[in-house]
């Protein structure tokens, strides 16, 4: 998984083109893009859609439900578990706690639709509440439904009463760059992915592969998006380069060849358990793109 693309659940022009976008996941939006008036609608689009159209794609497919505050989610969740999607994405989810409610009811829901049980994933956005920010250690064993973790901005700017995210240079202020932080944090505690938020500015592809590699510098592994022409350049930043999957393959190989010690010697450089670690993932990030290093 590197890439998840918003599709706008009340639009069948856009989920049929995010369904051709070449994105990894397509998250179907019941949530902030969809108007409260059209809530209905798009819960009856959506399944439609996606009952009709989910084995012409190649794209997971999540939802994105309402909060678990809005009183919303129970009629999210009665319209589209039927049609079976590999995973819920939970908004302004305040700690595991609410990864563990959201899967009890996908519980039922699964037993009722005749789904098996834990087929039916989670993606929480961690960080649109305060609570939230403050909480991202406990995802870890909330549920075995976790795919990831990934953050989100603009509810946190409403959240705190924040006038911005960004400075006048663009770089995220503290409190996001905190969020952001705890994200990662609160992926690797979970082993879990981390996914980070979307780039807003959909016509500034060179901004959005600045913070792409950025984002795969500090430990995110996939990252969200907007539009369909975001796709192709977050694939190609979050799929490990060649070189990058050669080098880890050999320092993988050494650790075998010298009989699993704790570290080793290659070209003149010192390899202990850390790399090792590093290399596996990437190997594991680079199968998973398709790669065979
Ligand atoms: N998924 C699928 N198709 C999309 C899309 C998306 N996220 N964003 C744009 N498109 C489609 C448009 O419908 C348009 O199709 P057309 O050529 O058949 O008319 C085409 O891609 C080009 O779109 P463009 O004109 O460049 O943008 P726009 O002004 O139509 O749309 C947004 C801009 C922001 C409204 C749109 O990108 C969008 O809806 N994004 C998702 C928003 C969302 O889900 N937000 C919640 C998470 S933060
Ligand atoms: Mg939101």
């Amino acid at each position: 998984m590197r890439s998840l693309l918003f599709v706008p659940g009340d639009s069948e022009k856009k989920l049929e083109r995010g369904f051709a976008s070449g994105a990894d996941v397509v998250i179907v939006d019941l949530e902030d893009s969809v108007a409260q008036q059209n809530k209905a609608h798009a819960r009856a689009v959506a399944a439609d859609f996606i009952a009709a159209r989910r084995d012409a794609t190649g794209a997971a497919i999540y939802v994105r439900v309402n909060d678990l505050a809005t009183g919303m989610t129970d009629d999210d969740l009665r319209a589209i578990i039927p049609v079976s999607p590999h995973g819920i994405m939970l908004p302004k989810s305040n700690s595991g706690a609410d990864v563990q409610h959201l899967s009890a009811k996908l519980r039922v829901h699964e037993a009722e639709n005749g789904l098996p049980d834990g087929a039916i994933r989670i993606i929480p956005i961690v960080t649109e509440t305060a609570a939230g920010v403050l909480s991202t250690g406990t995802y870890a064993g909330a549920s075995a439904r976790l795919a990831g973790l990934t953050w989100g901005a603009e509810d946190l700017s409403a959240a705190i009463g924040a006038r911005a995210a960004r400075d006048d240079a663009g770089r995220y202020t503290d409190v996001f760059r905190l969020a952001r932080t705890m994200t990662i944090l609160g992926a690797a505690a979970a082993d879990t992915a981390a996914i980070d938020t979307v780039f807003v500015n959909f016509r500034d592809l060179d901004g959005l592969r600045a913070e792409c590699i950025e984002a795969e510098r500090d430990g995110f592994t996939a990252k969200m998006a907007i539009h369909p022409d975001q796709v192709a350049v977050i694939n190609e930043a979050f799929t490990p380069s060649t070189d990058a999957a050669a080098h880890a393959a050999a320092v993988v190989a050494a650790f075998e060849a010298a009989g699993n010690p704790g570290v080793v010697g290659i070209d003149g450089k010192m390899y202990d358990r850390p790399h090792l670690r590093l290399a596996q993932r990437l190997l594991e990030r680079a199968k998973a793109a398709g790669l065979n290093p």
